[in-house]
């Protein structure tokens, strides 16, 4: 009903503008007034924690990009050897898993079969799992050994949203706890990032608050029939999550990249016309890929694609290549995904309105896979 959707025409409107508050809900109570994390939830020792020499993320769909994102966190923060992989393809390769393996489960629903196969797989290995879930007492926290919840409120939709960004956030709390435990030499970083991510849910507002320039254009695009995707290191697995948006809401050939393979196959399908999104690293910190990536959208550009630009306000290198410019508030590098993803969502599900599909049930898709 109009109520349940709180005044939105689809739920998934609804769980895009509850960000903020789902973000925010999932920090709560989990830093400490002096910039430490208390994850004491987490019922796994520090003395296990510290002895764990390799984890591994399990996921599918939407959660499986929030894991990717979480490998680039976790190495980083804690150096230890991270890898992230497909559920439904983990456990069909033999795995090398010992009790000094983590597996990171994280599923929204919690009753994901192939994300809670390829756990009972890891148990039986020996490897200890810690579930990222939004839904308490689901199967796949229940058969894990520890569960970090994720408090993004029910999701309707059957496109991942808010889950998305909360799933990001426990992840990042998850890598900074580790590297908290085992004293990681980054402490003053992980310092500086705790006080970012409570920075994070008002930047998530202010890109909510600044949309409607991609509706417009997401509108404009409505008889296209591909879209293609770029981005590099945090921005590769948006990428995949924008692609993965559009094809099920939109209906439509999305294609996410890695941009540094464009060259390797993919620019031969930019032709005239053709919309490309980049999504741009931060010009600060890693500022190599930043020029890479300006490098890519000229050569794009220069056989005739579209440009739509996601990139950092104050960013000035792109605007000559850019010819649709979506600004993001400036955010640390690997926290970026939390803002970039959000115009993605948007500019999805306005295409599927155009377009004139089922927003919050898209054809041929279940909310939760409960089979193999
Ligand atoms: C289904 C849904 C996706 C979701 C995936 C994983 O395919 O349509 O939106 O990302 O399952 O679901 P989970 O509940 O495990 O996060």
């Amino acid at each position: 009903s109009a109520a349940e959707k709180g005044g939105y025409d689809y739920f998934m409107l609804k769980e895009i503008a509850e960000q903020p508050k789902a973000v925010a809900d999932t920090l709560l109570g989990r830093i400490d007034p002096a910039g430490s994390l208390t994850l004491d939830e987490v019922r796994i020792p520090d003395s296990v924690l510290r002895e764990i020499d390799k984890i591994v993320v399990i996921a599918c769909g939407t959660a499986f990009h929030a894991g990717m994102i979480a490998k680039l966190a976790i190495e980083h923060w804690t150096r230890i050897p991270c890898e992230t992989e497909l559920a439904s393809e983990f456990r069909y390769r033999d795995p090398i898993l010992d009790a000094r393996t983590l597996v990171i489960a994280i599923s929204q629903s919690g009753e994901t079969m192939d994300t809670l196969m390829a756990l009972r797989h890891a148990r039986e290995q020996g490897a200890k799992v810690l579930a990222v879930c939004n839904t308490n007492g689901s199967t796949i926290p229940r058969e894990s050994d520890a569960v970090l919840y994720t408090h993004a409120g029910p999701e309707v939709a059957v496109a991942s949203t808010k889950a998305f960004l909360t799933q990001l956030i426990a992840c990042y709390l998850v890598a900074l706890y580790l590297a908290q435990v085992r004293g990681s030499k980054w402490g003053d970083e992980v310092r500086d990032v705790v006080r970012e991510l409570s920075a994070v849910a008002d930047r998530v507002e202010r890109v909510l608050e600044t949309m409607e320039p991609v509706r417009e254009l997401a509108r404009s695009l409505a008889d296209k029939n591909t879209v293609l995707f770029l981005g590099r290191h945090v921005g590769y697995p948006v990428a995949l999550e924008g692609a993965l948006k559009l094809k099920e809401l939109a209906y439509m050939h999305a294609e996410g990249f890695a941009a540094g393979e464009l060259k390797h196959g993919p620019i031969a399908l930019i032709e005239k016309d053709l919309p490309v999104v980049v999504v741009v690293p931060s010009p600060r910190g890693r500022s190599v890929l930043h020029d890479k990536i300006v490098s890519n959208i000229q050569e794009i550009r220069a056989r005739g694609a579209r440009t739509i630009v996601i990139a950092e306000e104050g960013d000035e290198a792109v605007v000559p290549y850019a010819d649709h410019l979506i600004r993001i508030p400036a955010t640390p590098t690997l926290l970026q995904p939390l803002v970039s993803t959000v115009p993605l969502q948007v500019f999805a599900c306005e295409l599927a309105t155009a377009r004139g599909n089922e927003v919050d049930q898209p054809r041929n898709l279940a909310k939760s896979v409960t089979v193999e």
